[in-house]
C-alpha cells in the first residue's frame, strides 16, 4: 500500500496566517487560560454511571477533568481512543473555553493503534528505514482517523542494558542505527510535516539519557559523561528533530544530577538553541510535579514556573497539575508571564498546524472504514516478517522441508495478548493470529499440528501497573496439572516430525516498569525446552522477546532459533510464512546479545585500552564477549562479501569518500542480507571505538546473485563530539574501513584524513557542528 500524502500546504496552515490567528487568541487570553492551554491530563473514562464505572485507580478523575474542560483550562487529554468519546469531549473543550479552542488528543501509539505492529525494537532488528516509515504511517492513519492527533512516539531512548525493561521500545544500543530508526519513525507518523493528512504529531522521547539508568531499574539516575551524551545518547534526538518531530518529550530522570524536566541545559541550550527545534516541549507523566519527589523544587508552584522556565511548555499530569499553579507563580515573581505566551504560542501553533482550530471532530464513520482496513494488515504481516532475526539454523533445519507432522509446544505459543506485546491498549485480540493459528492456517488439511503448552505462564514477582487492564498479567489454566502438563508435551513432540516451541518473557515483563534483575527464561521454560530436546525430535525455537535473554544453552543445543520478538496482529502468519520458507528472514539483531546478566552492558563499539588481545577474556569464568554479535542475523541465502574499495585513499576534513562492496548470495536459495560498513579511527585527539556502524543496507539477493552497495562517508560519519575540546571534531588520522554481514566483519581497507605525517597527525580539525564553517571554508550541513 502507499502510504504517502500530499505535502501540507493547506491555506489554513500559512505560517504568518498561524502566527497572527495564535496571538490574536492569546492576547485575549487570562494567564489561568494559558495556564490550562498548557495542561495536559489523563482522562480515565466517563462519568460514574450505572452501567459504566471510571477507571478503578482515580475514580474522581474523570469528573475533575470534566470540570476544567468546563472552565476551558485544558490544552490536551490522553487515553481517549473511542472516536465518539473524542467528540463528546471535545464539545465541551469548545464550548468551555471563551475562545473555542479544543483539545488536542494525545496517545501512546507506539506500535499501532488497532492493527499492531511488531515492538520497536523488533521493527529496528528490520534494519529497513522504508518498512518503519510504513508501519508508523499506518499507524498515524488509524490514530488520526480516531481523532488523536498527537502520538508520544518515538521513544529514541539508546538502551544498552537488557534490564531495562524499555528496551523492547528503543531501537537497541546504536546511534547510528537509533538516528535512522528515529528519522524513519518520525517520518512515518507526521508525513511531509504537520498537518500532512491522515498523521499526527511524532514526539520523540525521552529527553534525554533515559535508557541509561543506574542497574538497569526504571526511573532511577542517570550519569553519563559528555562523550557518551553527544556520540551515543543524543544523536537519535538530533535526528528526530532534523526529521520535523513537532513535539519531544522530557525523561523522568536526573541527568547528571538535574532533573531532565528541569534542565534548562538540555531543553533551551541543546534541544531549541544548538539544534532549532521549534516544535513543543511536554513533560513525561507528572514529571513536573516530581520535580519536588527530586528534591529539586520547594513546592508545586515552584516546579511549575522551573520547568516552565527551564522549557517544557506543556504538563502531562495526572491530576493537581503544578501548571495550575503558574498563575501564583507569576504573581510571586518565580515565571514571567512571557514565557507562558511563548509555550502557548507553540501548543496553540501546532493545534493550527494540524488543522485542529478548523476542524476540532472526527467523523466516526470513517474511523471505523480506517480502523478495519485490510491494507494495514498486510503492511503488519510484512513487518512481521522482516523483522524476524534468524539466530541459528544448523544444518538448515529452517525453512522447513514438508513435515508430516508438527508439535507447537509452549504456553506463549497460543497467547494472542502476549503475541501483540507491551504498549497496546485499543487491539482486537479476535483478528490476532498467534504462533499456533499461523502454523495450522498455513500447514494446511494434510499436516498434523497439534499443541501442548508443557507449562503454565511464569509471573512477576511485583505486579506491573498496567495489570489493571483486563487481561493483560497472564492467568493460570484453570485445573493445569504440571506433571501430566510436561509429560503430554514430550509426548507430542516424540510424536512429531518436528517440535517448534515458542518461549521467551510474557508481555507484562518487558516494557514501561519491567525492569529485571535477571535474563534467565522466566518460569520452567528451560525445563520444557530441554525435555523437548531430549526427545531427539528436531527443534526450532522460537523466541518471543523485547529483550536479550540467557540463551547459552538453547545456541549450543538447540538447531534452530528465530527471534520473533512481539510480532503483533499479523504475527502468526508472518511466523509461518518464514517457518515455511515463504518468506527468508533478514533481520539483524540491534544489540549485542549478551550471554550471561553480568556481562551487562556488553557493546560491540567500547574502545581498546589494556591487553585489548585479550577483550574476550575479561572475566575468568565466561567469555566476555556476546553469545550473538550487534548486527547478527542469518537467512535461508549465504552470504559472501568481496571487493571492498574506496574512492579515494586520502581525503581532507570535511570531505566525502564512498566505499563500494560487493555482496553475493552464494547459497541455493533467495534470501535477505543488510550488508553493514563500519569504520574504526587508528589515532586522534581521543581514543574511538573499535568499531563503529556507519552505513547499512538491506537486500533480497537470488540464489546466485551479486549486487555492489555504495557508502557515503562524510562529516556526519567521521565527525564525533571531543570531551576535550568540547566540540565535534574531525581528526587527522587513518580510518579502516569494514563491510560484512555483522559487527564482527573481516573484510576490510583505509584510508587517511588530512595531509600530515603519521607522528603529527595529532590534532583535531575544526568544529564540525552542523552549519558551522571551518576556516578552510568547508561547511558541513545535514
Ligand atoms: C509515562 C511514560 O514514561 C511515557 O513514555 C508515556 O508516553 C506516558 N507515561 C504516557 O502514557
Amino acid at each position: 500500500m502507499s502510504v504517502r500524502s500530499a505535502p501540507a500546504t493547506g491555506s489554513g496552515h500559512d505560517a504568518a496566517e498561524v502566527a497572527k490567528r495564535v496571538d490574536a487568541l492569546i492576547a485575549g487570553m487570562t494567564v489561568a487560560e494559558k495556564a490550562g492551554q498548557l495542561t495536559q491530563y489523563f482522562y480515565f473514562g466517563p462519568l460514574p454511571s450505572a452501567e459504566n464505572q471510571p477507571g478503578p485507580a482515580f475514580p474522581g478523575q474523570p469528573a475533575a477533568v470534566e470540570a476544567a474542560l468546563a472552565r476551558g483550562e485544558v490544552g490536551s487529554l490522553l487515553l481517549v481512543t473511542d472516536p465518539a468519546e473524542v467528540n463528546r469531549l471535545q464539545r465541551l473543550a469548545v464550548a468551555g473555553s471563551r475562545h473555542g479552542i479544543p483539545v488536542v488528543f494525545g496517545f501512546d501509539v507506539i506500535h499501532g493503534l488497532r492493527t499492531i505492529f511488531p515492538v520497536p525494537i523488533a521493527m529496528a532488528a528490520s534494519w529497513d528505514p522504508e518498512a518503519i516509515e510504513q508501519g508508523q504511517a499506518v499507524a498515524a492513519r488509524e490514530a488520526r482517523a480516531a481523532g488523536i492527533g498527537w502520538t508520544f512516539a518515538p521513544m529514541v531512548d539508546i538502551a544498552r542494558d537488557p534490564r531495562w525493561g524499555r528496551i523492547v521500545e528503543s531501537a537497541g544500543e546504536d546511534p547510528y542505527l537509533a538516528s535512522a530508526v528515529a528519522a524513519a519513525q518520525v517520518r512515518g507518523f507526521q508525513g511531509d510535516g504537520l498537518g500532512s493528512p491522515g498523521r499526527v504529531i511524532a514526539g520523540p522521547k525521552h529527553f534525554a539519557g533515559y535508557g541509561a539508568a543506574l542497574g538497569g531499574r526504571d526511573y532511577d539516575e542517570v550519569n553519563l559523561s559528555d562523550s557518551e551524551l553527544w556520540n551515543v545518547y543524543l544523536p537519535p534526538f538530533e535526528a528526530a528533530v532534523r526529521a520535523g518531530a513537532g513535539n519531544i518529550m522530557t525523561a523522568y530522570m536526573d541527568l547528571n544530577g538535574i532533573p531532565a524536566t528541569g534542565n534548562h541545559w538540555l531543553l533551551a541550550d541543546v534541544l531549541r538553541a544548538t539544534w532549532g527545534f521549534d516544535g513543543f516541549v511536554v513533560s513525561d507523566a507528572q514529571a513536573v510535579h516530581n520535580l519536588r519527589t527530586h528534591a529539586f523544587a520547594a513546592d508545586l508552584a515552584d516546579a511549575g514556573a522551573r520547568a516552565a522556565q527551564a522549557g517544557v511548555d506543556m504538563e502531562m499530569a495526572l491530576g493537581d497539575p503544578a501548571y495550575a499553579h503558574l498563575p501564583e507563580a507569576i504573581a510571586a515573581g518565580l515565571v514571567d508571564e512571557k514565557i507562558l505566551d511563548a509555550s502557548v504560542r507553540r501548543v496553540l501553533t501546532a493545534k493550527a498546524r494540524i488543522g485542529l482550530l478548523d476542524d476540532p471532530y472526527v467523523d466516526e464513520e470513517n474511523a471505523r472504514t480506517v480502523l478495519a482496513d485490510p491494507a494495514h494488515r498486510a503492511a503488519a504481516r510484512t513487518a512481521a516478517q522482516r523483522s524476524a532475526v534468524l539466530l541459528r539454523n544448523e544444518g538448515g533445519l529452517l525453512p522447513l522441508a514438508n513435515p508430516g507432522s508438527i508439535a507447537v509446544i509452549g504456553p506463549l505459543a497460543d497467547s494472542r495478548r502476549d503475541t501483540l506485546g507491551p504498549w497496546v491498549f485499543d487491539f482486537d485480540l479476535d483478528e490476532t493470529v498467534t504462533v499456533l493459528d499461523g502454523i495450522r492456517n498455513r500447514a494446511g488439511a494434510g499436516v498434523q499440528v497439534d499443541y501442548a503448552p508443557g507449562i503454565r505462564p511464569a509471573h512477576r514477582t511485583f505486579p506491573s501497573m498496567f495489570d489493571m487492564f483486563v487481561g493483560n498479567a497472564p492467568v493460570d489454566p484453570p485445573r493445569f496439572d504440571d506433571g501430566a502438563e510436561l509429560a503430554r508435551a514430550v509426548r507430542l513432540a516424540q510424536a512429531s516430525e518436528v517440535a517448534v516451541v515458542v518461549l521467551g518473557e510474557w508481555q507484562n515483563m518487558i516494557g514501561e516498569g519491567a525492569s529485571r534483575s535477571g535474563l534467565e527464561l522466566p518460569g520452567r521454560q528451560l525445563d520444557l525446552l530441554q525435555a523437548v530436546l531430549a526427545t531427539r525430535t528436531p527443534v526450532v525455537l522460537l523466541v518471543m522477546n523485547g529483550r536479550p535473554l540467557d540463551l547459552r544453552w538453547a545456541a549450543e543445543n538447540v538447531p534452530a532459533i528465530l527471534d520473533i520478538w512481539y510480532p503483533g496482529t499479523q504475527g502468526g502468519t508472518a511466523v509461518a510464512d518464514l517457518l515455511f520458507g515463504d518468506v527468508a528472514p533478514g533481520g539483524k539483531l540491534p544489540f549485542s546479545w549478551p550471554r550471561t546478566v553480568g556481562q551487562v552492558p556488553v557493546i560491540y563499539s567500547h574502545t581498546a585500552s589494556h591487553d585489548p588481545g585479550q577483550q574476550d577474556r575479561r572475566y575468568w569464568d565466561e567469555a566476555s564477549t556476546p553469545l550473538f554479535p550487534f548486527g547478527h542475523g542469518l537467512s535461508y541465502g549465504r552470504f559472501e562479501y568481496r571487493d571492498l574499495v574506496l574512492d579515494h585513499d586520502r581525503i581532507q576534513p570535511g570531505q566525502t569518500i564512498t566505499a563500494s562492496v560487493t555482496v553475493t548470495n552464494t547459497g541455493e536459495r533467495a534470501g535477505d542480507e543488510v550488508a553493514q560498513l563500519y569504520i574504526r579511527q587508528r589515532h586522534g585527539s581521543a581514543s574511538r571505538p573499535v568499531r563503529e556502524l556507519k552505513g547499512f543496507r538491506r537486500v533480497t539477493l537470488a540464489a546466485g546473485e551479486s549486487w555492489t552497495l555504495t557508502f557515503r562517508l562524510g562529516p556526519g560519519e567521521l565527525r564525533y563530539w571531543n570531551a576535550a575540546t568540547r566540540d565535534w571534531v574531525i581528526d587527522t588520522t587513518t580510518i579502516d574501513v569494514f563491510a560484512g554481514t555483522d559487527s564482527t566483519a573481516e573484510l576490510t581497507t583505509s584510508f587517511t584524513i588530512g595531509d600530515l605525517a603519521p607522528a603529527r597527525q595529532r590534532r583535531a580539525v575544526g568544529s564540525f557542528a552542523p552549519g558551522r564553517r571551518l576556516a578552510a571554508g568547508i561547511c558541513w550541513q545535514t
